[in-house]
């Protein structure tokens, strides 16, 4: 008997939803989900952004679409997502990659403020869409849920914000919490630790900054969009049903243990 893993790994008509999905990581699952075959959903806040990554996949002959959305705010949440469940009755896979990385002040210089901005923008964000997803995976007794989070939040980082570093690590707690409680239902829920990768984020720091980061990795070089992209698909396939509460280091060798 010859065996097939095709069923493992065909994401082929499925419906997947990437927050941040218009550029950076977000924007390389977006594309590689669309070239899977899947209908590839990307929620960004620029619509000049989204128009012109939908544009492209389109005239490349995917299916992608594109809903402009503060992840941040919830009224516009639950308006975008009324508007998604509307089309659609569903999404198989969910991607929680809005969020992102401030510059570090020492303790004595980080405001409250900063504080709730950097909560709001990585662990509201996560929050309040996957809770508008979850009755419609739990109904189909089906679910691939991706949250990012950073090496940064597993292990600190001297020149990363402390705001960063605490809310990465709580989308950690996040993860481990929502992936028991929906383990039953035939969700999964993982968190990807990404190392520095070349996004146009990262790509505001001078390339002295980053050949000295790159420096520092065992494989030295910083890791690419298309790399994450591809460990974040993984989580995303029928096949990792086996595979929940995991965080997935994607950091080049400068693991944590
Ligand atoms: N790059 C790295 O080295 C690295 C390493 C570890 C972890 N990460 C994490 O990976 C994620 C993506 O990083 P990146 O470097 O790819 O960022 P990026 O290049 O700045 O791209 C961010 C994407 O998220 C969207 N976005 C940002 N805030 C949003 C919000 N509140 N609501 C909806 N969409 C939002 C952006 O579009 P709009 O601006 O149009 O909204 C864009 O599509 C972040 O959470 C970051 O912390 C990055």
């Amino acid at each position: 008997m010859t065996r097939s893993f095709d069923h493992l790994t065909s994401i082929r008509g499925q419906v997947a939803l990437v927050t941040g999905g218009t550029a950076g990581i977000g924007g390389a699952c977006t594309e590689r989900f669309a070239r899977e075959g899947a209908v590839a959903i990307a929620i960004g806040r620029d619509p000049a952004k989204g128009a012109r990554l939908v544009n492209r996949l389109e005239s490349e002959g995917n299916e992608a679409y594109f809903y402009s959305c503060d992840c941040t705010q919830e009224k516009q949440v639950l308006n975008t997502s009324s508007q998604i469940l509307e089309r659609w009755g569903y999404v198989d896979i969910l991607c929680n990659i809005a969020g992102g990385w401030i510059e570090a002040p020492p303790i004595e210089e980080v405001t409250t403020d900063a504080l709730r901005h950097s909560f709001d923008w990585n662990v509201t964000s996560k929050f309040l869409i996957t809770k508008v997803f979850i009755s419609s995976m739990k109904a189909r007794g089906y679910g691939r849920i991706v949250n990012m989070s950073s090496t940064t939040g597993r292990r600190g980082r001297v020149d990363a914000a402390l705001q960063y570093s605490t809310m990465e690590a709580g989308v950690l707690g996040f993860t481990r919490a929502l992936a028991l409680q929906l383990a039953p239902h035939g969700i999964t829920v993982n968190a990807i630790a990404p190392g520095t990768t070349r996004t146009p984020r990262a790509e505001r720091h001078s390339e002295e900054r980053l050949a000295s980061t790159a420096r520092s990795i065992p494989v030295q070089r910083l890791a690419t969009v298309e790399e994450q992209a591809h460990a974040i698909w993984y989580l995303c396939t029928p096949g990792a049903s086996y595979t929940t509460g995991a965080i997935l280091d994607v950091n080049g060798g400068s693991w944590t243990g």
